[in-house]
């Protein structure tokens, strides 16, 4: 341990400016005009794997964005960690609500604020660091493999094609992932389970132009109006998802699981005045924990149609869309709610409009085991670096490669993240905190040692 401080110590500036120049890249992948960033930055992460020391250092060309991939083989016999992280990021929408530019890392109040600050460029980063650290103080005590993507944001849909023909290449014990969160710093905890997704766009067409309002309104059924009329009959006044047969796969907890699940510190008035909200909403019958990490939900993400424009308009809208998605729990399959779903909305379409769904990605919800060399690795790992056991929590968030690395490479997963959930993740003024940053270089080559150890 005592090497490990010392090296973060001596390298602290060092280590903040390397991440901050990673943060300056805008590495959006879903909007093509950021397509020479994102290139870019696989370019620095493959450089800085490199200058780290890793081996075969590659940036892998898909038909989307390279995969960025390194390798440390230290002993064949040894066993092998996959790191797997992704340096693509959210669009910064809405930017006029950036206290700071999302691309230009800024210090406030010891948290760096940037797009990617958390999500996942500062948590694989400190991969990446760890690895620097470990090979710089000759204490590597495990093969390590890298495995950067740049889709991630967008539904991993090439990843799943590159894992599929370098099955050999991708040989591992364990994967090794830090992009969720923690309960607080106080309370670190380790996520055991990523909750799937089905995505979907729908668009209400009605009349076969805009209209005037004045002139055909109340003859012709408006499509934003059906559509808000759909959307809100798609939850039930308690709040369950009224689509026949959503609930049909779905696995309950055991008493026993849902009370230790219950048991991890959660406090209401605190997570409703970081949202600022007077009150929460969720499906009857669950506590916050379970709404988030064990049922699944259906949300609106966007919503729109008609004049949205400066001032007002008299038009009664030819067309209305909204992008809806889903999270799903074991086992739930996406292919199969994206259907179920399809299947209800076309049906709950009155005459008076024609209504189309589009899916966009999905991906399949992963539970990790508790049981685990890799896990009791983590858990140690956590209980030295942060003098406190790590308490287990369902996330709500999907990385959907977990369950793929089951199914195609038969490897199960450690998701230990630093992040906390007031990260503002996907928000404007993202965030992380150096604290984490330095924490996670340091728990890192613990989670190496112990796995080593254990694995013998
Ligand atoms: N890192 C997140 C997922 C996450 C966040 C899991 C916090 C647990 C806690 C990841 O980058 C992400 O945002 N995933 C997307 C899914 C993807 C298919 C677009 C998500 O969850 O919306
Ligand atoms: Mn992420
Ligand atoms: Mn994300």
């Amino acid at each position: 341990m005592q090497h490990i401080k010392q090296y973060v110590d001596e390298n602290k500036q060092r280590l903040l400016d390397e991440l901050f120049e990673l943060l300056r890249f805008p590495s959006v992948s879903a909007d093509p005009k950021y397509k020479p960033d994102v290139l870019k930055t696989a370019d620095y992460v493959a450089k800085k794997l490199r200058d780290a020391g890793a081996d075969k250092v590659e940036v892998c060309q898909t038909a989307g964005y390279p995969i960025v991939y390194g390798e440390k083989i230290i002993d064949p016999s040894k066993p092998t960690v996959l790191v797997y992280g992704h340096y693509d990021v959210q669009p910064p929408d809405p930017l006029e609500l950036w206290k700071t530019p999302p691309f230009e890392p800024t210090v406030r109040d010891g948290k760096i604020y940037a797009r990617g600050a958390c999500d996942d460029k500062g948590q694989f980063y400190m991969h990446v660091k760890a690895f620097e650290l470990m090979m710089q103080t000759n204490t590597l005590p495990c093969n390590i493999k890298f495995m950067i993507e740049g889709e991630e944001e967008v539904g991993s849909s090439n990843l799943a094609i590159f894992v599929k023909a370098n099955k050999e290449r991708l040989k591992a014990d364990v994967v090794l992932i830090s992009d969720t969160s923690m309960i607080s710093m106080e309370h670190p905890s380790l996520e055991t389970g990523l909750r799937g997704l089905s995505y979907l766009e729908v668009e209400v067409t009605g009349p076969n132009r805009d209209l005037h309002s004045g002139v055909y309104g109340g003859a012709v059924a408006n499509p934003a109006t059906i559509l808000a009329k759909m959307i809100a009959s798609l939850h039930d006044e308690n709040n369950h998802i009224a689509i026949p047969g959503f609930y049909n796969d779905v696995v309950d907890l055991t008493p026993a699981e849902r009370t230790a699940l219950n048991n991890a510190p959660y406090n209401e008035a605190e997570y409703k005045n970081d949202l600022d909200v007077q009150e929460l909403w969720g499906e009857k019958g669950y506590t916050t924990f379970e709404r988030t990490g064990t049922r699944p939900t259906l949300e609106v993400n966007g919503i729109w149609g008609g004049y949205i424009g400066e001032g007002a308009k008299t038009v009664l809208p030819s067309k209305a869309s909204a992008k809806i998605s889903m999270r799903l729990v074991p086992n739930q399959t996406s292919e199969k709610i994206t259907e179920i779903f399809t299947k209800h909305f076309l049906s709950i379409a009155p005459a008076s409009v024609k209504v189309k769904v589009t899916p966009h990605h999905g991906g399949e919800p992963a539970v990790t085991p508790t049981d685990s060399v890799a896990y009791r690795a983590a858990q140690k790992a956590i209980a030295e670096s942060f003098g406190k056991d790590p308490i287990p929590t369902r996330g709500g968030g999907s990385i959907p490669i977990v369950a793929l690395f089951e199914a195609e490479l038969g490897l199960k997963t450690v998701l230990m993240g630093f992040g906390l959930d007031s990260d503002a993740l996907h928000s404007p003024n993202e965030k992380y905190d150096i604290f984490n940053y330095y924490k996670g270089i340091e728990t890192i080559p613990l989670f190496h040692k112990y796995f080593a150890e254990l694995s013998k």
